[in-house]
């Protein structure tokens, strides 16, 4: 079949569409590059028949060399546009994964906010310093000698039994957490020389399950003044100033007869506060009382001589009346957001 062209159509529309087939596949540019050999370079089908030209006869040259010259072009067309279209889409991805939106608002690192607690007890500490009163530490691993019997406990006051207070193992060391803040009165007493003005803030410890109201670590303040001539007037005065730089100006207090032994006579302290949404009222507050001789005597004090009062009450009691904390959980779980309420941001 003399006249029959060597190079078919069908040929080169296989290889057509066998380079066509290979542009497409390429998902980026560096795969169309390396393709590139395939659809239109030296291991291409379509260069192939291409070198074949020169060998066919001179009468179907012509023609072939049309088919084959028509699709070269119509390969290398197709491979520039996908050239061009993959590097828009790369250029595009890359510039979207550089993106910096210069509008957004900085991502502030949130670290924290100080305890209410903490800050009431630097509070209630600034109130006392400022009328010139020191403020005094003892440990919270106590001596039961300081806990209990210097300050006057009998042998089998109540509160020394085990439902209250938690002994230090062994039972011989005679150290307990201490119950309250007072066992620093006579470590102040015997620290110090008199007169004695000190304010005991600090965390205490009883055997009590975690309640809404009640828990097992919790803290106090305790006074302590030692001078000649300090009266129950100065008590009243003193806790008079307190209760009203805590709950406002309108804060009024009441003592009502009561016992401690380490207070002669002793008292029970109620506050009565305009309130927060809880509206006015009286709460109990703390106690408090003239220091007994037998606790100046213990601490080698002279009662003949001087005289003091003393008072402490529950910082927790405090924060729940002051700013209408309604749960002593809230307190113990230490959520950020709840301190975050009391304003101190870290
Ligand atoms: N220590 C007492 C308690 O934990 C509170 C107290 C009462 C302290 C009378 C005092 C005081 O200084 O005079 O319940």
């Amino acid at each position: 079949m003399s006249n029959l062209n060597p190079i078919s159509a069908q040929a080169v529309q296989q290889a057509v569409d066998h380079a066509l087939a290979s542009v497409e596949a390429a998902v980026d540019l560096a795969a169309l590059k390396a393709a590139r050999g395939s659809i239109m370079g030296e291991q291409s089908q379509i260069v192939a028949l291409n070198s074949q030209l020169g060998k066919i006869p001179q009468e179907f040259k012509a023609e072939a060399g049309k088919l084959v010259g028509q699709a070269r072009g119509a390969i290398s067309q197709a491979y520039a546009s996908k050239e061009a279209e993959l590097a828009v889409l790369e250029e595009r991805a890359k510039l979207a994964a550089e993106f910096v939106d210069v509008t957004a608002a900085p991502a502030t690192a949130r670290i924290g906010a100080r305890h209410p607690l903490a800050l009431l007890q630097e509070t209630i500490s600034d109130v006392f310093v400022g009328m010139g009163w020191e403020i005094a530490e003892g440990p919270e691993v106590e001596n039961e000698w300081f806990n209990f019997d210097a300050l006057n406990f009998d042998e089998d006051h109540p509160a020394r039994a085990m439902q209250d207070t938690f002994f230090v193992d062994p039972i011989e060391s005679h150290l307990v957490l201490r119950t309250h803040t007072s066992p620093v009165q006579v470590r102040s007493m015997l620290d110090r020389e008199v007169p004695i003005f000190v304010l005991c803030p600090g965390r205490v410890f009883r055997t009590d399950e975690l309640d809404a109201t009640h828990t097992p670590v919790f803290h106090q303040v305790e006074g302590l003044a030692i001078d000649k001539g300090l009266t129950m007037a100065d008590l009243r005065g003193t806790l008079e100033h307190f209760a009203r730089s805590m709950f406002g100006p309108e804060a009024k207090i009441r003592l009502r007869p009561s016992f401690f032994p380490f207070t002669e006579p002793s008292a029970e302290l109620d506050v009565w506060h305009p309130g927060a949404k809880g509206g006015a009222r009286w709460v109990e507050w703390g106690g408090c009382g003239m220091v007994n001789p037998n606790v100046l005597k213990a601490a080698g004090i002279d009662p003949e001589e001087y005289s003091g009062f003393a008072f402490g009450m529950g910082i927790e009691r405090t924060l729940m009346f002051r700013n209408d904390v309604k749960d002593m959980h809230d307190m113990v779980e230490a959520d950020v957001r709840f301190s975050e309420q009391f304003g101190l941001v870290l």
